[in-house]
C-alpha cells in the first residue's frame, strides 16, 4: 500500500471552539488512526503573528490548542505533532519558494485582495494597514506543506486557493530545479459541514459567536441556551432543516439520536427541551476530554516535552530535505565542484518541457527531445498555471488523443505535433518522464 501523507495546521491565535473540534480536530484524530496514513499536524504559530500582535495571546493559544489535540486523543507516537516555529527549515524554505512565487499570483490571494478592496472602497491607499506577512501568508503555508511532501491537506473551503498556490510554487520550482516537491491536493470533506455558531452564521471567532470547547459546564449550558431560534411555541412543528440547534445536535449525536430529534422537531419539541438535549450530548462528548485538557494545561512542561519530541521527529525529515533543496538551487559547498558541463550534460540527456511567454501575452510550452529537437508545440494558454497543468498532466502520463496532427486532453486541443514527428516518437519521449 502506498502511504498517504496528510498534513494540516491550526493557527494559534484563538481559543478552540466546538466548530474547530467537530470540523477539524475530531476528524483529523480519527484519520490519523487509519492504516497507510502518515499524519502531520502542527501549530501554525508563525501564521498567528499575522493575525495578532498580542504576545500573550499567541502563547496562550499555542498552549490551549496543543492541549486540545492531546486531550482529543492524538497519539503522538503515530503522528508528527509539532510547532511550526520549532522548525527553522520552514522559514528557510519560505525564502526559496518566495524566489519562484509570482507576485501577480500573490496579488490575487483572497485575504490580501479583500484588504485591498476594502481600502479602495474606503477611498484610502490600497495597501494601507497591509503588512508583508499577510501578503506572504500563502508562501509560508506552501513551505509548511511542501516541506513534508504532503499529498493531501484537509482544510476549509477558504483555504483551497492557498493549496493551489502551493502547487503552483512547487511546479515552478520542480521545473527549474528538478522534481523535488510533491504537488499537494486540498481535501475538503463535504460530510464535515462547518458548524453554525450562536447566531446561526458559521461558528467563527471573527463573528464572536463561538462556543469554547472547554467552557465549564455552567457556561456551556448558558451559551447553548442562548443559541438563536425562531419564536415557535412548544407543540408547534419546527423545521430541522436550517436550524443551527439541530445542526449542532447532529454533530454530537449518533445517527439514531439524530433521526429521533428530527421527529421530535416535527412533533413540536419545545426549544428549551431541545437545548437541554443538545447540552447533554455536547457535555457527554466534552467532559472526559475537559478533564485531560485541564490536567495538561496545568502541566505546560509536559506539553513542551511532546512538542520538542515532535520537532525532532519533523526535523529528521526537514533537515536533510532542505540540504537537498539548498544544493539544488546552488547554495553549495564550494569545495565540492560539480562542473557546469557535467550538470548541463546530465540534463540534456533527457527530453524536456520548456515553458515561456510569447509576444501575444499567452503562455506556451514546447517539448524538445534529448538533442533539443522540437517535438511538440503547445497552444497559447491564458495563464502559466493552465500551461503548467497540461505539462504536468503529460509528464504524469495522462491519457490523450491524437487527432489531426494535434494532441487533445479531456476534449481540448492542447498542442500541435511538429511536422515529420510521428506519434510513436512523441509517446517514447513522454515515457521518459514516467520514472
Ligand atoms: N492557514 C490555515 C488556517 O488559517 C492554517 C495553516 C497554516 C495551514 N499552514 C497550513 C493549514 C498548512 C494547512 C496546511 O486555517
Amino acid at each position: 500500500m502506498t502511504v498517504q501523507r496528510v498534513l494540516t495546521g491550526i493557527t494559534t491565535s484563538g481559543t478552540p471552539h466546538l466548530g474547530n473540534y467537530a470540523g477539524a480536530i475530531r476528524p483529523a484524530v480519527a484519520a490519523s488512526r487509519q492504516p497507510g496514513v502518515e499524519s502531520f499536524y502542527f501549530l501554525a504559530d508563525y501564521h498567528a503573528l499575522i493575525k495578532t500582535t498580542d504576545p500573550l495571546r499567541v502563547q496562550r493559544s499555542t498552549l490551549e490548542i496543543a492541549a486540545t489535540w492531546l486531550a482529543a486523543g492524538l497519539d503522538t507516537d503515530r503522528v508528527w505533532f509539532y510547532r511550526q516555529s520549532d522548525i527553522p527549515e520552514i522559514p528557510e524554505l519560505t525564502w526559496l519558494l518566495t524566489c519562484v512565487a509570482g507576485k501577480g499570483l500573490l496579488n490575487r490571494a483572497h485575504a490580501y485582495k479583500a484588504a485591498v478592496d476594502k481600502n479602495t472602497a474606503d477611498g484610502i491607499d490600497p495597501d494601507a494597514g497591509v503588512n508583508m506577512g499577510l501578503y506572504m501568508y500563502p508562501v509560508l503555508m506552501a513551505a509548511d506543506i511542501l516541506m513534508f511532501k504532503a499529498h493531501s491537506v484537509p482544510v476549509g473551503r477558504d483555504q483551497i486557493q492557498h493549496i493551489e498556490m502551493a502547487r503552483d510554487f512547487a511546479g515552478s520550482f520542480n521545473h527549474l530545479y528538478g522534481e523535488h516537491f510533491v504537488l499537494p491536493e486540498a481535501a475538503v470533506d463535504a460530510s464535515v459541514a462547518t458548524l453554525p455558531g450562536l447566531d446561526g452564521r458559521k461558528m467563527s471567532k471573527s463573528y464572536d459567536n463561538t462556543i469554547p470547547l472547554f467552557a465549564p459546564p455552567a457556561e456551556l449550558k448558558k451559551l447553548i441556551f442562548s443559541i438563536v431560534t425562531d419564536s415557535k411555541a412548544p407543540g408547534e412543528p419546527k423545521n430541522a432543516e436550517g436550524s443551527a440547534l439541530f445542526e449542532l445536535y447532529q454533530a454530537f449525536a449518533s445517527p439514531e439520536d439524530t433521526r429521533a430529534m428530527r421527529s421530535a422537531f416535527d412533533e413540536g419539541i419545545a426549544w428549551g427541551e431541545a437545548k437541554q438535549a443538545l447540552f447533554d450530548k455536547v457535555e457527554a462528548a466534552v467532559a472526559p476530554m475537559r478533564e485531560k485538557y485541564q490536567a495538561l494545561i496545568a502541566e505546560p512542561r509536559q506539553i513542551e516535552k511532546h512538542l520538542h519530541e515532535g520537532a525532532a521527529k519533523a526535523r529528521a525529515i526537514a533537515t536533510p530535505f532542505l540540504a537537498e533543496l539548498r544544493h539544488a538551487v546552488g547554495l553549495r559547498n564550494l569545495t565540492a565542484v560539480a562542473g557546469p558541463v557535467v550538470a548541463e550534460k546530465a540534463r540534456a540527456a533527457l527530453p524536456q518541457f520548456k515553458q515561456y511567454r510569447e509576444a501575444d501575452g499567452r503562455f506556451h510550452f514546447k517539448l524538445v527531445d534529448a538533442d533539443g529537437g522540437l517535438l511538440l508545440q503547445g497552444e497559447g494558454f491564458a495563464s502559466p498555471r493552465e500551461a503548467g497543468g497540461v505539462v504536468s498532466a503529460l509528464k504524469q502520463g495522462a491519457s490523450f488523443e491524437m487527432k489531426a496532427e494535434a494532441l487533445w486532453l479531456n476534449g481540448d486541443r492542447v498542442a500541435a505535433l511538429v511536422e515529420d514527428v510521428d506519434e510513436a516518437t512523441l509517446r517514447a519521449a513522454l515515457a521518459a518522464f514516467a520514472d
